[in-house]
C-alpha cells in the first residue's frame, strides 16, 4: 500500500515539496506566472504521466499556511497532439482541474491524426496554437 506524504505543510516556502528535484524550478514559476500552458501528447486518453505528476505535486502550493495555487487571476491553455482523436476524457479532466484551480481557460488546441514523425507539419492546429499564444497579452 502507498500513502500520500502530506509533508508539504508550508506552502509559503520557496519550494514547498520535501522531495528536492526539478519541481523546485516549477514552484516559483507557477507562483509568479499569469498563464500556465499545459502541452502534452495524449497518452491513454489523458495527459502524459510526466505532466500529471507535475500537476499532482502542485498540491504543495495549496497546503499549509495559505493557498498559493488556486485563483490568483491565473489563466491556462491546453495544447495536445495525438495519433487519434479521443480527447473527450482529457477535456473532462482539464475542465475539472480548471474548476478546482479557479484558473480561467483560454482554450484548447487539439491536434489529432499524427501517426508518424513530422505528420503535424502544416496542420491548421499549429496556426491555432500560434494565434492562441499571440492573443495572450
Ligand atoms: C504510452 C502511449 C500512449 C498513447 N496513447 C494514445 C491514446 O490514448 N490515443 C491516441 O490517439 N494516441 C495515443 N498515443 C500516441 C501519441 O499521442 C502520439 O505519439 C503523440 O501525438 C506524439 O507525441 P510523442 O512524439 O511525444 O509520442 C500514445 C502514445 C504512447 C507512447
Amino acid at each position: 500500500m502507498t500513502y500520500s506524504c502530506y509533508d508539504c505543510n508550508i506552502s509559503s516556502r520557496e519550494c514547498p515539496c520535501v522531495q528536492k528535484d526539478d519541481m523546485d524550478q516549477i514552484y516559483p514559476a507557477v507562483k509568479e506566472c499569469d498563464v500556465v500552458v499545459l502541452a502534452t501528447p495524449l497518452y491513454y486518453w489523458n495527459m502524459s504521466g510526466q505532466i500529471r505528476t507535475a500537476i499532482d505535486r502542485l498540491f504543495a502550493l495549496e497546503e499549509g499556511d495559505g493557498n498559493r495555487l488556486r485563483g490568483h487571476d491565473r489563466f491556462s491553455a491546453l495544447l495536445m497532439a495525438a495519433e487519434g482523436n479521443g480527447f473527450d476524457d482529457v477535456l473532462l479532466y482539464y475542465d475539472h482541474l480548471m474548476e478546482h484551480l479557479r484558473w480561467k481557460n483560454l482554450g484548447h488546441v487539439l491536434a489529432g491524426g499524427n501517426e508518424d514523425v513530422g505528420d503535424i507539419e502544416g496542420k491548421p492546429e499549429l496556426k491555432k496554437a500560434y494565434e492562441l499564444g499571440k492573443s495572450i497579452k
